[in-house]
């Protein structure tokens, strides 16, 4: 399963690609106004840090309006992915720049229907959103599972991108189910590689290290 950063900071883009392990970055209208920068630069700047695919998501609301952005945005890099609602308009931008070549990432999945939705529409990436369902006392994982399934069964290419994943345990949870990527919050990100064991191995690794040296030394 491939690990995606859902961030449009570049300070945490950095960081985290400076690990090695970052596959791509997905944005929102939310995550990009907290940057307070021109849409268009800040998505070529991230585009700079990571070479996979970087989701920047159309406004819109009516078909003809998410047409122009999604063929606008499609020219901003090589690797961005234009994204866009599922709704009816929603889908029938997808299937429409779809057919241009352009990669599109359906986001606000909820159901398995909807996910069906994306992909006869052309979908590159379908978004299930797992926090948000489990905010409402759903199972975001299971939906995940059911999708990637269903995938699965009817020989679907487009690609499950779990989204909305806001601990650890969602994280091995969606590769488990199947997911193909799972994009978090750097603070998740972040608390993936921890572990309080890790941390005293290293003190323990080092101290004795030290100490060995030092009755070595000449
Ligand atoms: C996905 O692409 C979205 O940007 C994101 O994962 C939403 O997460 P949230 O429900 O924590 O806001």
């Amino acid at each position: 399963m491939q690990l995606f950063l859902d961030t449009a900071n570049l300070d945490e883009i950095t960081e985290i690609a400076a690990w090695g392990v970052l596959d791509g970055i997905t944005t929102n209208p939310s995550l990009v106004s907290k940057e307070k920068r021109d849409f268009k630069k800040l998505v070529k700047d991230i585009c700079k840090i990571v070479s996979g695919p970087v989701s920047a998501e159309v406004v819109s609301e009516d078909v003809e309006g998410m047409l122009r952005e999604g063929r606008d945005i499609a020219t901003w890099a090589e690797n961005v992915v234009v994204k866009c609602p599922l709704t009816p308009n929603g889908l029938a931008a997808t299937s429409k720049l779809s057919k241009d070549g352009i990669k599109v990432n359906v986001t606000l999945c909820f159901s398995v229907n909807q996910a069906l939705l994306a992909a006869r529409a052309g979908a590159y990436f379908i978004s299930p959103f797992v926090g948000r369902l489990d905010d409402i006392n759903e199972d975001g994982c299971a939906l995940v599972e059911q999708i990637a399934e269903m995938y699965h069964i009817q020989s679907i290419e487009t690609r499950v991108l779990a989204a909305s994943v806001r601990t650890p345990p969602h994280v091995h949870r969606v590769a488990l189910a199947g997911a193909d990527c799972a994009t978090m919050p750097y603070k998740v990100f972040k608390q993936l590689v921890h572990h309080p064991l890790t941390d005293q191995g290293m003190e323990k690794f080092l101290a004795d290290w030290k100490q060995a040296q030092a009755a070595v030394a000449p």
